[in-house]
C-alpha cells in the first residue's frame, strides 16, 4: 500500500490584491506535492480560502454588496491564479462552506462542554487588520508586533480558549519532535517570545462584527477567524462531518507549509487546540521566508510588475515557478526584482536547459534523419555522464525530503550543465566529419538525448509544461506519472523521433525587457490610483447636505404604485419628497416618522410633482428600509 503524505497551503484571504509573493507557498507545496505522487506516495494536496473576519466585512460594505458576493467573487479569481500556475490540489476549502462551518460549531461546542472554552470579558489591545489581540507586553513600540500598524484598546465579553494550560505539553512537544517547527531558527523565536514570557489564554470569539461563524449556544458571538481557519485543516477531511474516511486516511498532516508570520498560529494554537481535541498532531510546520522588493513587503504598486498573471504570460509559467523555486534560499527572505527573473531565466533556462533541448535535437535531425541512434560501447567519458544521471533521482529526493528546493533544483541543473560541457567535450560536429566515428557520434548523440529525458522526467514536478514540451521534442507522448524510468539510464527508445521545435525559452534583451516592464509596472500603478478614484474624499462629501426631517402628511402618488408623496417638517421650512418605497411603507406608517434627507439635491419631477430632496434608504436586495435618526432628534438637524 502507499504510503499517504497530506500537505497544506495556508488558506488565503480572499485579498484581490495577489502577487507574486503569495504564489510562493503554494508553488513551492506544488512541487513537493507532484514529487511525492511521482515517487510513489498517496497525496493529498490541500488548498482554499480564509473567508470570515472584519475586513471582509468592511471591505464588502465599501463596495456596496455583502460579504458573501464578495469573497464569492474573489475565490473565482485565485482559483484562476492557481490554475494559471498549474496548481495541482486535491481539495479547495472555503471557510464559508456549509460543512466547515457545521464542523467549526461542533468543536467549539465541544470544546466549550469540556471546559476549554470558557466564558469571561476581554479588555486588550487589538490589531484590526491581522484580527489578532495583543497583551501591552507584546507589542513593539507601541504597535502590532506582526505588521507594525497600530492596534486600539477593546473590550468584549467573549469566550476563552485555556491556551495556558496547554504551556508544558507544548514544550514538551517542541523538546521531543525537533522536526515539529522548522527551520530550527523559528522555533527558538516561538519559544523565547512566545512560550518563555508565558501563554495567555485565548480570546477565540467576538461580538463587535457579524461576518464569523456564530456560537450556537450563544448567537450574539461569532468564532475568532483563527479557530475557524486553522480547523479547515481536519475539516477539509471530513472531521467533524457525515464521512470522515479521508481524516482517517490522511491526518495527522505531513507538512504545513506556512510563512513565517503565521508560524506563532501554526506552532501554537494549532497543536494545543488537536490536544484539546485529543488528535494527533501534524509533523511539521515550516516557516519560509518573505519574496520581498527593495526590502519591503510586496505590492503592486512598486515599479516592479509582480502580478503573476503577467509574468507568466510573458515569461511563461515555468519561468514564474522555476524562479520562485530556484531564486529565494529557502527559509529565508528573498529579494524579487525584475531582472534577477530575466537573468534567472536567461542563464539557466534558455541557455543550460534551452540549448541542451536544442543542440541536440537539431543534431539528431542533422546526422541521424530525426531518428534516435543506437547507442555501442561507452567510453570513460560516458560513464561519468550516466552514472551523474543515475544518481540524480536519489539527491534531488533526498533535497525534496529535506525540503531543500533550491538544491534539488541546482542538483537536476547540474546533470544538465554536465550534459552542456560533454557536448563540448566531445564535439559531435567533429565527429560527424569522419565516417570511422558513426558509432561514436551515435553514442554521444542517444546519451545526450537520454540525459535529456532524464531531465524532463525530474523537472516535471517542479516545471510540468517544460517537461512535457521536451517530450514532446522526443516523440515520447505522455510525462510518465512516476519516476520508474529514470533509476536506470537508457529508457529512451532507440529510432524514435526528434523534432527541433520551437525554442524551450526564447533568450531575452535584460535592458529591452526591464524598460518593457518599466511601462507595465506603471500602468499597473495608474490602475491602482484609478482604483482609488473610487473613493470620495471628505470635501467630495462635505458638498453632500444631509439632514433629519419629520413626516408631517404622506399619501400614495396617483398612477404610481412604488411612489409616496411626503411633506417634511425640514427644519423652519416644509418641503415635498417623492419617495420610491410605497410596496414597502404605508402612507399612515410614515407620518410622524424621522427621516434622513438629502436637502440639497437639484429638485427634478416625478409624475408631475417636484421633488424637493430624496430620503435615505437602505436595501438588502428584497427590502427596503428608510433610515433613522437612533433617537429623537429637532426637525433640520444635520446629519454628517
Ligand atoms: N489566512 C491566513 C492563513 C490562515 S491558515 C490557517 C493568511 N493568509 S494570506 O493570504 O495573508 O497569506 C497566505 C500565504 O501567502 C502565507 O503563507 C503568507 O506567508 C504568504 N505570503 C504573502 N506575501 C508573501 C510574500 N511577499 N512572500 C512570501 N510569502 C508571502 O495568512
Amino acid at each position: 500500500m502507499k504510503q499517504k503524505y497530506y500537505i497544506t497551503t495556508p488558506i488565503y484571504y480572499p485579498s484581490g490584491n495577489w502577487h507574486l509573493g503569495h504564489c510562493y507557498t503554494t508553488v513551492i507545496c506544488d512541487a513537493i506535492a507532484r514529487f511525492r505522487r511521482m515517487d510513489g506516495y498517496d497525496v493529498f494536496f490541500l488548498t482554499g480560502t480564509d473567508e470570515h473576519g472584519v475586513k471582509i466585512e468592511k471591505r464588502a460594505a465599501e463596495n456596496n454588496t455583502t460579504p458573501q458576493a464578495f469573497v464569492d467573487k474573489l475565490v473565482g479569481d485565485i482559483k484562476r491564479l492557481w490554475e494559471k500556475l498549474n496548481i495541482s490540489y486535491d481539495k479547495f476549502i472555503r471557510t464559508t462552506d456549509d460543512y466547515h462551518v457545521k464542523a467549526v460549531q461542533k468543536i467549539f461546542k465541544r470544546l466549550y462542554d469540556q471546559g476549554d472554552i470558557y466564558k469571561a470579558e476581554y479588555e486588550g489591545m487589538y490589531c484590526t487588520p491581522c484580527e489578532s489581540f495583543w497583551t501591552e507586553s507584546q507589542l513593539v513600540d507601541g504597535k502590532c508586533p506582526d505588521c507594525g500598524r497600530p492596534v486600539e484598546k477593546a473590550k468584549e465579553e467573549s469566550y476563552f480558549f485555556r491556551l495556558s494550560k496547554y504551556q508544558d505539553r507544548l514544550i514538551e512537544l517542541y523538546k521531543n519532535n525537533p522536526s515539529f517547527i522548522s527551520p530550527k531558527s523559528r522555533m527558538n523565536e516561538m519559544i523565547n517570545n512566545f512560550i518563555k514570557p508565558g501563554l495567555q489564554d485565548l480570546c477565540v470569539s467576538r461580538t463587535s462584527f457579524k461576518w464569523g461563524i456564530p456560537v450556537t449556544f450563544d448567537d450574539k458571538h461569532v468564532i475568532y477567524v483563527w479557530i475557524d481557519a486553522l480547523t479547515n485543516y481536519i475539516t477539509a477531511l471530513g472531521y467533524g462531518g457525515d464521512d470522515d474516511s479521508l481524516f482517517k486516511k490522511y491526518w495527522p498532516a505531513d507538512l504545513h507549509m506556512v510563512g513565517k508570520e503565521i508560524v506563532r498560529f501554526h506552532t501554537i494554537i494549532w497543536p494545543a487546540l488537536l490536544m484539546a481535541l485529543g488528535l494527533e498532531l501534524p509533523k511539521e510546520v515550516y516557516g519560509h521566508g518573505w519574496l520581498l522588493i527593495g526590502g519591503d513587503k510586496m505590492s503592486k504598486s512598486k515599479g516592479n510588475v509582480v502580478d503573476p498573471f503577467i509574468l507568466s504570460d510573458r515569461y511563461g509559467v515555468d519561468a514564474v515557478r522555476y524562479f520562485l523555486l530556484r531564486e529565494v534560499p529557502f527559509g529565508s527572505d528573498g529579494v524579487y526584482t525584475n531582472e534577477a527573473l530575466i537573468t534567472r531565466t536567461n542563464a539557466d533556462l534558455a541557455n543550460d536547459l534551452g540549448n541542451l533541448v536544442s543542440r541536440t535535437t537539431a543534431m539528431i535531425t542533422q546526422y541521424f534523419g530525426g531518428k534516435v541512434p543506437a547507442p555501442t560501447k561507452a567510453e570513460e567519458i560516458d560513464g561519468e555522464l550516466i552514472s551523474m544521471s543515475v544518481a540524480a533521482l536519489g539527491k534531488v529526493r533526498e533535497n525534496v525530503e529535506n525540503l531543500l528546493i533550491p538544491e534539488s533544483l541546482s542538483e537536476i541543473f547540474r546533470l544538465i550543465q554536465r550534459a552542456n560541457k560533454y557536448i563540448d567535450e566531445t564535439m559531435p560536429w567533429a565527429l560527424a566529419k569522419d565516417p570511422d566515428k558513426r558509432e561514436r557520434l551515435a553514442t554521444v548523440l542517444y546519451n545526450m538525448a537520454e540525459v535529456i529525458r532524464v531531465s524532463a522526467v525530474l523537472i516535471s514536478p517542479f516545471m510540468p509544461d517544460t517537461a512535457q514540451k521536451i517530450y514532446d521534442h522526443l516523440c515520447l507522448g505522455k510525462l510518465p506519472s512516476d519516476f520508474e524510468s529514470v533509476k536506470t539510464f537508457g529508457g529512451l527508445p532507440v529510432g524514435g523521433g526528434v523534432v527541433k521545435g520551437e525554442a524551450l525559452f526564447p533568450r531575452r534583451d535584460v535592458k529591452k525587457e526591464l524598460a518593457e516592464l518599466e511601462k507595465l509596472a506603471e500602468s499597473a500603478v495608474k490602475k491602482e490610483e484609478k482604483k482609488d478614484g473610487e473613493y470620495i474624499t471628505i470635501d467630495d462629501f462635505s458638498k453632500v447636505k444631509l439632514a433629519a426631517a419629520k413626516v408631517l402628511a404622506c399619501e400614495k402618488v396617483e398612477g404610481s404604485d412604488k411612489l409616496l408623496k411626503m411633506t417634511l417638517d425640514a427644519g423652519g421650512e416644509t418641503r415635498v419628497v417623492v419617495s420610491g418605497i410605497a410596496r414597502h411603507y404605508s402612507p399612515e406608517y410614515m407620518v410622524g416618522k424621522t427621516v434622513v434627507i438629502v436637502k440639497n439635491l437639484k429638485p427634478a419631477k416625478l409624475k408631475g410633482i417636484t421633488s424637493e430632496g430624496m430620503i435615505l434608504c437602505a436595501s438588502d436586495g428584497k427590502d427596503v428600509v428608510f433610515v433613522s435618526p437612533e433617537k429623537e432628534v429637532a426637525p433640520g438637524s444635520e446629519v454628517s
